[in-house]
C-alpha cells in the first residue's frame, strides 16, 4: 500500500527531485512495430506506451464509412501489468472515453477527406503506467500517422500539467506531472495542441485551479511541448535519413 507524502514538492523539488517546469526523461522511437504500417514508442520516465496505425484501409462494419473522407478510429487500452494492481483486460469506461478524446485530437489534423469511404486505425498500448498515459499515447499515435506516411496538417504534441502542494501549503504549478502528483495532487490537466496550426486539440481537467494558475501551467507545459515536438520530428527523421 502506497503512504501519501505529507508534500509533493519541498524547496522547489518535487518527489523525483525535478524543478517545477522540469519534464521527465522523453524517449521516442519510430517503427518499434514493423507489421504495423506506422508505429513508435514513447517514454515520459516510467510511462512507456506504444502507437500502431493500420490504414488507410477498408472499413467494417460498411455502415460506418463516411463517403467523402476517413474514419480516424483510435482504442486506447492498458496491459494488465502497467500498473501497480493488474488492470482486468479489455476497455472500461475509462478506456472508452481516453479513445474518444484521442481519436476527435488526431481527427483534428489527419487529412481524412484525402482518403474517402477508408478507415485508419490507431492502436494505443500502454505498457508501463505512470501517470499522462493519454497525453503520451497521443505523442506516439501522431508520430505513428506520420511514420505510416498519412497526410497531416501538423504532427499533435501534448504535456499534461498540475498543481501540488508545497511543504507550506501553498498550490504550486508543475508540468508532466506523475503517478504521485497526478493521485495526491489537488488537480491534473491533460494538454495537446498542434503547434503548426496554432490549435488545441485536446483539454482534460481532473481538479481546480484558477485562471492565473492555469496560464501559469500552460506555459510550461508550452515549453515542454516544444522539447517534445523536435524530439517527435528527430524520431521521424532517425527513421528515414538512418541516423
Ligand atoms: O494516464 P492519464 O493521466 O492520461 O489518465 P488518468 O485516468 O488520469 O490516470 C492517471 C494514472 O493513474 C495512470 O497513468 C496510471 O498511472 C494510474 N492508473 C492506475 O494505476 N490504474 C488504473 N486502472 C488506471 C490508472
Amino acid at each position: 500500500m502506497e503512504v501519501k507524502p505529507k508534500f509533493l514538492i519541498k524547496n522547489g523539488k518535487r518527489l523525483d527531485g525535478r524543478k517545477v517546469g522540469e519534464w521527465r526523461e522523453i524517449k521516442i522511437t519510430t517503427g518499434v512495430i514493423p507489421n504495423a504500417d506506422g508505429s513508435c514508442q514513447v517514454d515520459f520516465g516510467k510511462t512507456k506506451v506504444i502507437a500502431a496505425v493500420y490504414g488507410p484501409r477498408e472499413l467494417h462494419p460498411k455502415h460506418m464509412v463516411l463517403s467523402d473522407r476517413a474514419l480516424v478510429r483510435a482504442r486506447y487500452d492498458m496491459l494488465s501489468f502497467s500498473v501497480e494492481d493488474r488492470k482486468r483486460p479489455g476497455p472500461g469506461r475509462r478506456e472508452i472515453e481516453i479513445s474518444k478524446v484521442i481519436a476527435e485530437a488526431l481527427r483534428s489534423v489527419v487529412m481524412v477527406e484525402k482518403f474517402p469511404r477508408s478507415v485508419i486505425d490507431v492502436f494505443v498500448t500502454v505498457i508501463q503506467a505512470d501517470a499522462s498515459t493519454r497525453i503520451a499515447g497521443l505523442n506516439a499515435a501522431s508520430v505513428a500517422l506520420a511514420d505510416a506516411g498519412i497526410p497531416m496538417k501538423g504532427l499533435v504534441t501534448g504535456v499534461a500539467f498540475g498543481k501540488i502542494y508545497d511543504e507550506t501549503g501553498k498550490g504550486v504549478m508543475v508540468a508532466d506531472v506523475f503517478k504521485p502528483e497526478d493521485q495526491w495532487g489537488e488537480a491534473d490537466i491533460a494538454y495537446a495542441k498542434s503547434i503548426a496550426n496554432d490549435e488545441v486539440v485536446l483539454l482534460q481537467m481532473d481538479g481546480d485551479v484558477t485562471k492565473k494558475e492555469f496560464l501559469e501551467g500552460k506555459a510550461m507545459a508550452d515549453k515542454a511541448i516544444e522539447y517534445t515536438y523536435q524530439e517527435q520530428v528527430k524520431a521521424l527523421k532517425a527513421k528515414y535519413e538512418g541516423d
